[in-house]
């Protein structure tokens, strides 16, 4: 069965993914985590976006794993651990850049349906619920106020970078530029699917949201069995 958890940038989609997942049993995926490593390897490659030929070849070696290693996740693009360097805001920014790429996303909604294959799991990322996993089980759309998400993501920068110094402001102002790219963008823009159940996190714990899932995941499955 597949959960699928969409929504703006910092709503608390990882962290609440995260703990769902480890609730009911289900595998866990940031989808995001995967446009973050393709867009950090092609910085670093230079791999321009607009070059089909260069980026197709790119794409075809390009490889990335997510393990899970003494209960901590980790990103790797080969062996090489990419957990911390996919977290920057320069990272952040190509991310929402290359993800507008159809042959982007090609490559890892392909990855992310054969990671899905026989398995439970909570997908989280902005089209899982839309375009990655349309018959999904369960859809969640989270949102967030403005201000709470800036300094959510503002505290997510703190702790992981903790030698560098951010300004609210401009943390604000990069989050909102990259919500407008990827809900604007043509293909699999960020929307809330018909059949997603939104919740504001904006005033609620993890705990508190996580129950309210919960108690989506059984309405949808009344649903179903209505349906029959
Ligand atoms: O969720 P996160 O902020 O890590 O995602 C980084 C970027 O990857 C997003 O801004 C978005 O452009 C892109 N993304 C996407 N589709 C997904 C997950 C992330 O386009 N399923």
């Amino acid at each position: 069965m597949i959960i699928t958890i969409d929504g703006p940038t910092a709503t608390g989609k990882s962290t609440i993914a995260k703990k769902l997942a480890s609730s009911i049993g289900y595998i866990f995926y940031d989808t995001g985590a995967m446009y973050r490593m393709v867009a950090l390897e092609m910085m670093r490659k230079k791999v321009p976006l607009e070059d089909e030929e260069l980026l197709k070849t790119f794409l075809r070696d390009f490889e990335c794993t997510i393990k899970v290693i003494r209960g901590e996740r980790k990103y790797l693009i080969g062996e090489e651990d990419v957990t911390n360097l996919i977290r920057t805001e320069d990272v952040s920014k190509e991310a929402s850049r290359v993800s507008k790429s159809p042959l982007v996303r090609e490559k890892l909604v392909a990855l992310q349906r054969k990671l899905a294959q026989g398995v439970n799991a909570v997908f989280e990322g902005r089209d899982m619920g839309t375009v990655v996993f349309p018959d999904a089980a369960l859809k969640i759309f989270l949102t967030a106020s403005d201000d709470i998400r800036a300094k959510r993501r503002l505290l997510e920068l703190q702790e992981r970078f903790p030698d560098q110094t951010f300004d609210f402001e401009t943390v604000k102002k990069e989050m909102l530029a990259r919500d407008e790219q990827d809900r604007t963008r043509a293909i699999s823009p960020l929307v809330k699917a018909a059949d997603a159940f939104e919740i504001d996190t904006s005033d609620l714990s993890l705990d508190e949201v996580n129950f309210r899932i919960l108690e989506c995941k059984d309405l949808a499955a009344q649903k179903r069995k209505a349906a029959k």
